[in-house]
């Protein structure tokens, strides 16, 4: 089944890759409802999502999460053009739950089916906020399980990778330094609250790849093991000496070597590419210091930054509604009814068929 292009289509995004259940609806460029149930406190005493816990509470929110949206949308579902689910990458098993209920959606109502990759989303939100995506741009995106940067021609066809983590991503270093911490799981948003009342100049941790010699080999890489380990070691230090550890101050010097690299990184990305713009997505572009010193290196460079507001940051719906909407607008192919999951779908593959 194929959708004709139309830019003011309903579409219904079905996000459940990871801890959140999350439907939204969209009229083209326009959000019509956004609900998000997270299952996060299930999973804080374990200091991080269990994917056994994480798909038996998609099961038991999905149900009532897409009655919600719909609601709030105030639309009947026959008036929804084409069903848009999370396909990947993210937990096999959560991802699942959706996919399965969008193909129960999309052969109900006979209508067509995208199974969309999660990071191109991460990236296609800001469409919702600011309006169509300027192209070509450069994103970075940062979020719990990925951390990279892109050269995003067409956030519905042709996105480039042209560096990654090589080790923890971003989001993942938030998590595990919140737990050296004492912070509570999920560990990113902590850390920010925290560094507010820090010296971030406190503490010298190590920036990962920014040596000289990474500058070939690793230009638009990342690492966060070694400042994980730093903050680790550090704190040891500190105890065994009796001193005490100062948790805002950690925290500040922390998530700025974090963002000092992601910032410095991504900038330099523009630059070499020669673009102009650049997008910010994923759940770490909720960490105020990020967007605080992207927007202010950028500005001192003449590239324009567009990072959508801190809850379309972290997962939700509507970024899976949002590029099902551009997909449906270009006229890019549907998925099979058959549509499978794919737990490490790569991000130059936007819609699995
Ligand atoms: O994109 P996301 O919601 O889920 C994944 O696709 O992974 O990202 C979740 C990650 C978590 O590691 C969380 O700690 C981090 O985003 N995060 C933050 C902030 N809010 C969420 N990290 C730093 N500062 C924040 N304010
Ligand atoms: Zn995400």
């Amino acid at each position: 089944m194929t959708a004709k292009p139309n830019q003011t289509s309903i579409v219904v995004g079905i996000e459940t890759s990871c801890d959140e259940t999350a439907v939204a609806f969209v009229r083209g460029r326009e959000l019509l409802s956004d609900v998000v149930a997270s299952s996060v406190d299930e999973h804080a005493r374990f200091g991080g999502v269990v994917p056994e816990v994480a798909s038996r509470a998609h099961v038991e929110a999905l149900a009532a999460t897409l009655a919600s949206a719909r609601e709030q949308a105030g639309l009947e579902w026959s008036d929804v053009d084409a069903i848009a689910v999370t396909a990947g990458p993210g937990l096999v098993g959560a991802l699942l739950v959706g996919v399965s209920a969008a193909q129960g959606l999309a052969l109900a109502l006979q209508r067509p089916l995208y199974g969309v990759n999660h990071l191109a989303a991460h990236v296609a939100v800001d469409r919702l906020v600011h309006g169509e995506l300027p192209q070509p741009a450069v994103a970075l995106l940062v979020s719990g399980g990925h951390t990279s940067l892109l050269r995003v021609d067409d956030v519905t066809a042709d996105v480039t990778p042209l560096g990654q983590t090589l080790d923890d991503a971003a989001g993942e270093a938030f998590d595990k330094v919140a737990r050296l911490l004492g912070l509570p799981f999920p560990g990113g948003p902590a850390i920010d609250v925290q560094a507010r009342d820090g010296d971030r100049a406190s503490i010298d941790f190590p920036r990962g790849l920014t040596h000289p010699g990474d500058a070939d080999q690793h230009r638009h890489d990342f690492s966060f093991s070694g400042v994980k380990t730093a903050v680790s070691r550090w704190i040891r230090a500190r105890e065994q000496a009796g001193e005490p550890v100062v948790v805002a101050d950690v925290a500040a010097s922390f998530q700025e070597a974090v963002v000092d690299v992601l910032s410095a990184k991504a900038i330099r990305a523009c630059r070499d590419e020669g673009i102009e713009h650049l997008i910010v997505g994923g759940g770490v572009a909720a960490n105020s210091r990020l967007r605080a010193l992207v927007e202010q290196r950028a500005d001192a460079h003449g590239i324009e930054v567009r990072i959508p507001p801190p809850r379309l940051c972290t997962d939700n719906g509507a970024m899976v509604a949002s590029l099902g909407a551009a997909l449906v607008e270009r006229g890019r192919p549907t998925s099979n009814l058959g549509l499978p999951a794919d737990s490490s779908l790569p991000v130059t593959e936007i819609t699995l068929r």
